[in-house]
């Protein structure tokens, strides 16, 4: 399944050294399941041919609003009216200008100008549907920072863009700063996000990840195998749905998701000093770290060496907190403010052990995997226990089932809606 299966890509090149990436980010789209049509303005044309980026859209491009090709000589009008979305990518400063004034004297900008801002998919009698507007900005660090760059793109999103940020580093021109084009996967992680459905628009989303480290001595720990990949997943998805998201991560080499505030911990304790202080703020925490059962009573302050006696080390263990159970018993979860969900490892009997499990953590909602199927695989099977009984979701990407879980938290947390407590 991919995730831009039947959308149709309107992608605009206005001029600006980034249009490298666009080559990049056209051949992402398409990979994703997207259709795409290119629209140059002649200043993109200076930096990428038309022809490189006709080979990778496998359409022709766009470049004339006099393009004899239409039949009703209307390319600006009858290429938006085709698009899901229209996403200018590399933006330039002069493009942002000219699309806040409604300047119309290329295709690209008549095109923008044209494209309907309201109305529904597929009415009748030719009705046109809104076509969003999609923004990459791309310049100098300068270019940027100035009060009409920033002026332009407040309007611009006050007109009904969204606009798509800008990344932050080494520029082509030798400076260094904010201006620089999002990279194409950044670009292809937002536009999929844009067409998921807003499920926790309003809510603040705590999610829990990964294995935790819990130190021996300063070199040896014990940890576990989780990869962290389901939550950063769940993280991923709820992003996706809207909601601001904050994601608590042991010990895992993942990228963190767009637009999800990262935190990485070790051991259990600290996951639990950042759990606790977050939750205060957040309206759902999602649980799906594999945190330590025990940790070594005292951590040694040197390394443990071996004394020649062939006797490993006495170690003692302390039984580490419960950080799902005491954010359950927090009186913000008990109100109602927060709707918590906890994850189940089992290797077997997963119905009765989820069960047991979310009376045991008070929670109105307790996720079943089978551990040893699903630890560091890309793809997992969930079983879904809540007062009102049973719901399996079968074995999908992790990415999927996140999503399918988030619609359901969303019924569940969204009856009663986002809350501060
Ligand atoms: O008891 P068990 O580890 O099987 O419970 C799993 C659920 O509880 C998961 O949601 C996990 O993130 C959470 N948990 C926790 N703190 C612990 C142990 C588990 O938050 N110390």
């Amino acid at each position: 399944m991919t995730d831009l299966a039947g959308k149709h890509i309107v992608l605009g090149l206005s001029g600006g050294i980034a249009c490298y990436k666009a080559a990049e980010l056209c051949r992402a789209l398409i990979r994703e399941g997207a259709t795409v049509q290119v629209v140059m303005t002649e200043a993109a044309a200076q930096f990428i041919t038309p022809v490189t980026m006709q080979a990778l859209s496998n359409r022709p491009v766009y470049g004339s609003q006099w393009d004899a090709r239409e039949p009703n000589n209307m390319a600006h009008i009858n290429l938006s009216r085709e698009a899901d979305a229209i996403l200018i990518a590399p933006c330039s400063a002069d493009f942002m200008a000219k699309l806040l004034h409604g300047r119309a004297d290329d295709l690209l900008s008549l095109m923008c100008l044209a494209r309907p801002l309201s109305g529904e998919a597929g009415g009748p009698g030719g009705a046109s549907k809104a076509v969003p507007l999609l923004i990459a900005p791309a310049m100098n660090r300068e270019m940027w920072a100035h009060p009409a760059t920033q002026r332009n793109l407040v309007q611009l999103q006050a007109d009904g863009a969204t606009i798509l940020g800008v990344g932050s580093g080494f520029q082509a021109c030798g400076e260094t700063g904010d201006g620089r084009m999002l990279e194409p996967a950044e670009l292809l992680e937002d536009v999929i996000a844009f067409f998921q459905p807003k499920r926790l628009a309003g809510h603040h989303v705590l999610v829990t990840a990964g294995p935790t480290y819990e130190a021996i001595d300063p070199v040896r720990g014990i940890t576990n195998r989780s990869s962290g990949k389901m939550g950063f997943a769940i993280a991923r998805a709820a992003r996706e749905a809207g909601a601001e998201v904050t994601l608590v991560a042991g010990p895992v080499s993942l990228p963190t998701p767009r637009g999800v505030t990262r935190v990485d911990v070790r051991s259990a304790q600290d996951m639990l000093g950042v759990v606790t202080a977050a939750a205060q703020a957040a309206t759902v925490l999602v649980a799906t770290a594999a945190v330590a059962d025990w940790r070594p009573a005292k951590a040694a302050d040197h390394k443990i060496k071996k004394d020649g006696s062939g006797q490993p080390p006495a170690l003692q263990f302390t039984e580490n907190p419960d950080i799902l159970a005491t954010v359950a018993q927090s009186a913000r979860a008990r109100s109602g403010a927060l709707f918590c969900v906890g994850f189940a490892a089992e290797s077997h009997d997963l119905l009765a052990h989820a069960q047991a499990k979310r009376a045991r953590k008070g929670v109105p909602l307790l996720v079943g995997n089978i551990g040893p199927a699903t630890f560091g695989q890309d793809d997992n099977a969930l079983l879904l226990v809540d007062a009102q009984g049973t719901r399996e979701l079968p074995r999908a990407s992790k990415l999927a089932l996140a999503r399918e879980l988030i619609a359901e938290i969303a019924q569940r947390a969204g009856a009663t809606g986002p809350k501060t407590v």
